[in-house]
């Protein structure tokens, strides 16, 4: 279980290195509302242009069909790289076609070549193993080595993840390395109380993860819409909140399960439902209870925990000395339903130990919610793979690895 890490790589003068990264950064517009991701890059690349190669960087972005869709061009996340690398940033319209051919043949040491979209290219994710194989080799042609450096897909068994470490000497970049010391940290060795805090809309998402941490924990915290589940289950009206009845029976074994572990399971005990879903729509906040005694009946829609439930849980995590959290507690977007995960957020910022932030959109709503990424122990880039590596999976893109 070690990683094949850059101190490995040897002398880089004069050679071209390819590296994968994760960019998929959320865009509004064409506007970049997030660039954490492109931040999270920045050492390995740096690294690699001191030590005085040319690199080329690829990356997905979105989910396009495999044919090039403008809306997902990484045209605009090129352009923010050479912003924040102060370096000459190249962009090819293309991935393995000719225009990236000859711009990786013009490039020169301490210069940067952002491919376009590799989703592009339906052999990317093909389930075929000789079209990854084919991708791959294509991508690697003409270089020195593979930088593995975007955690957020080491999950996925894609060419530019897997294929394309077997094509060359491939090595882990600092970000995958560093993510998955800070997550091995959440799964062994852990300092106690150690509470996990889970939101989000679907439960369905998180059953892994919760099978898988259950016994490892002493608390843990559930709330945005995947709670509704729970509260359904244990007999509570919820109105027209979010719910996966098909889960219903799963979600009361993990309540048994908790009870026979002596590990708390903690759910709100008040919530903010409204009218509708929208930013101007009548709220209320009321406990658990009473879901459907307010003035929308039935119809009324928990969007967010409710005061207490906020303050019971801060005070949880505050006296924790690891935690991981995943999954805003409301619809953050929205500000009459962001007071909920704000608290949480703030309360992790207080931890006396490890608190770790767990990718897409609770990382998305720290930053959106002014919060720094320095008030955290560790903001993983990792969505998916964060949790499929807590829920004990094997993640092929470490794998390929060494780990
Ligand atoms: C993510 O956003 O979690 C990663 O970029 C992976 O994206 P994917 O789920 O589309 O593979």
């Amino acid at each position: 279980m070690a990683l094949r890490t850059l101190e490995t790589l040897g002398e880089l003068g004069g050679k071209t290195v390819l590296i994968r990264c994760d960019l998929n950064v959320p865009l509004s517009d064409g506007v970049i509302t997030d660039d954490g991701r492109i931040r999270a890059s920045l050492p390995t690349i740096q690294r690699l242009l001191t030590g005085g190669a040319a690199v080329v960087v690829m990356s997905h972005l979105g989910r396009p069909d495999g044919f090039p869709d403008p809306r997902y061009s990484l045209a605009p996340i090129a352009q923010r790289l050479g912003e924040l690398l102060a370096a000459t940033v190249h962009f090819a319209s293309d991935t393995v076609g000719p225009v990236a051919q000859s711009m990786r043949a013009a490039l020169a040491p301490g210069e940067v070549l952002v491919l376009e979209n590799l989703r592009f290219d339906p052999r990317e994710t093909s389930e075929i193993d000789s079209e990854r194989v084919e991708f791959a080799a294509l991508l690697t042609q003409g270089v020195a080595a593979f930088v593995s450096d975007g955690f957020g897909v080491v999950h996925r068994k894609q060419a530019s993840v897997c294929e394309a470490a077997e094509a060359v000497p491939s090595f882990a970049g600092l970000l995958v390395a560093s993510e998955t010391d800070v997550l091995r940290r959440l799964t062994t060795d852990t300092q106690r109380p150690y509470t996990v805090v889970l939101g989000g809309s679907k439960v369905s998402d998180k059953l892994g993860v919760i099978e898988h941490l259950l016994p490892r924990v002493n608390r843990l915290l559930i709330g945005g819409g995947m709670v509704f589940t729970f509260l359904s289950a244990m007999g509570y009206n919820i109105g027209a909140s979010l719910c996966e009845p098909d889960r219903r029976k799963t979600v009361m074994t993990y309540l048994e399960r908790a009870k026979e572990l002596g590990v708390d399971i903690v759910l709100p005990t008040d919530v903010v439902v409204a009218s509708a879903f929208a930013a101007d729509a009548q709220t209320a906040v009321t406990r658990i209870d009473a879901m459907e005694d307010t003035a929308f009946g039935a119809s009324g829609l928990g969007l967010d925990i409710g005061p207490e439930t906020s303050a019971t849980f801060a005070g949880l995590i505050e006296s924790s000395h690891t935690v991981f959290w995943n999954g805003p507690m409301g619809v953050f977007e929205m500000p009459a339903f962001a007071a909920g995960t704000r608290a949480i957020a703030k309360a992790l910022t207080n931890v006396n130990g490890l608190s770790v932030v767990g990718g897409g959109d609770s990382a998305a709503a720290v930053r959106v919610l002014g919060f720094r990424d320095s008030d955290f122990g560790h903001i993983s880039t990792g969505g998916g793979a964060s949790l499929e590596f807590l829920e004990g999976k094997s993640l092929p893109g470490l794998e390929v690895l060494g780990w």
